[in-house]
């Protein structure tokens, strides 16, 4: 929530040396209410006492590790924002960042329009986000009753649309890039391991898609139903709104009644109809044991079949070390021990083969805007 305090932002600026923290200082004053800090016991215990929007954060402090206080500060502030803002970046800094929940990452020395964009930028997001916090806190929303939950759905993207003077969109995604802004933000908005996985999961699909000659609509649909296949997560009591999910923390298997809510609740957004077969389908294995059908081989939906091994690919990958940076060749090779029982057999060696020649290399773990401030590597 905005704090109210001279109708401004209120920014705490963590930065253990004078001149910078100063610097910051004059750059943010028009804009901001500011506390300013310079080491971490003073930044944990003015957040206890003070209300604050946004954090931005020095990694190198005198009393411990900026990327600590980084996962104290989301630990006990979950919904607080933090950008990062270092002399000592590195990639492995800023995806250390990244990882435990900052929403931005900025090299010194940065540019002044672009500090001040980004945290103008990730407010507003912040803003979007509580609002739908606040709408999926409805009852409603968790129940398969119809028209009850369409309708909360339909009337939930009204008000989202109405509230935000610039609305969230996904350009990838053509027709349908304001749907997935605002549906994009619904993951987010519940918990941000559900956005980050999906948008993994998306990222294999579509590029499993590209391989295997897809048509345009095909891959369209493919990657609108990789990002939102467990959507119907949202309306499942144990995902509480907000709730922060460290990254390689493997997703709950979840209530199985999460397949049909999904499609129920996207109802009212004319999606394709293979996207809505990917949320139905997405857990039938191919041996005929999985949910809610028992689907087997060729009689599961073949783009719910891709969508089954990119997310298993990716639980795997996950599960695999809890920095989410598992052995790629560990995960094929469990994937083919279970090729013909939970995978389609066809689909393991495309999957390999993107892993392998350089197309799928392991995607970023944030989502705009943090990827567009990430250093160049
Ligand atoms: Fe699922």
């Amino acid at each position: 929530m905005i704090a109210p305090e001279n109708g401004k932002p209120t920014i705490l600026i963590v930065e253990d040396e004078a001149g910078p923290r100063n610097a910051l200082k004059m750059i943010l004053r028009p804009f901001f209410h500011l506390y300013a800090v310079d080491n971490a016991h003073a930044a944990l215990r003015l957040l206890k006492e003070q209300p604050v929007d946004l954090v931005t954060l020095d990694l190198k402090l005198p009393d411990r590790p900026g990327v600590e206080l980084l996962r104290e500060i989301k630990l006990e502030h979950e919904d607080m924002e933090v950008i990062i803002i270092t002399g000592y970046g590195s990639l492995k800094s800023a995806l250390d960042g990244l990882r435990y929940g900052a929403a931005g990452y900025l090299l010194k020395p940065f540019n002044v329009t672009e500090l001040v964009n980004l945290i103008k930028q990730i407010l507003a997001k912040k803003q979007r986000l509580d609002q739908l916090r606040n709408y999926l806190k409805q009852p409603v929303l968790g129940r398969t009753a119809v028209p009850d939950l369409a309708d909360a759905w339909r009337r939930m993207a009204h008000q989202y649309a109405e509230a935000s003077s610039v609305p969230h969109m996904d350009a990838r995604f053509g027709r349908y890039s304001h749907v997935v802004g605002f549906l994009s933000d619904v993951l987010e908005a519940t918990s941000r391991e559900l956005l980050i996985h999906s948008s993994r999961v998306s990222f294999y699909a579509t590029r499993m898609g590209g391989h295997l000659r897809l048509t345009d609509h095909e891959r369209t649909s493919l990657m609108l139903g990789a990002l939102l296949h467990d959507i119907g997560m949202v309306g499942i009591a144990g995902h509480t709104p907000g709730q922060a999910d460290p990254i390689g923390t493997p997703l709950p298997e979840g209530d199985k009644r999460h397949t049909e809510l999904g499609v129920l609740m996207l109802a009212p957004f004319e999606l394709p109809a293979e996207t809505s077969q990917i949320i139905a389908y997405h857990h039938e294995l191919f041996d005929g044991s999985g949910y809610p059908e028992g689907l087997q081989g060729e009689g599961i939906p073949f783009p719910a079949r891709i969508v089954s091994i990119a997310q298993g690919f990716d639980q795997m990958m996950a599960a695999s070390s809890p920095q989410t940076t598992g052995s790629v060749d560990e995960a094929l090779k469990q994937l083919r021990a279970q090729a013909g029982t939970r995978f389609d057999p066809a689909l393991i060696e495309p999957l390999a083969r993107i892993m392998s020649d350089g197309t799928a290399s392991f995607p970023p773990f944030a989502p705009a805007p943090s990827s567009a401030i990430l250093p160049e590597t």
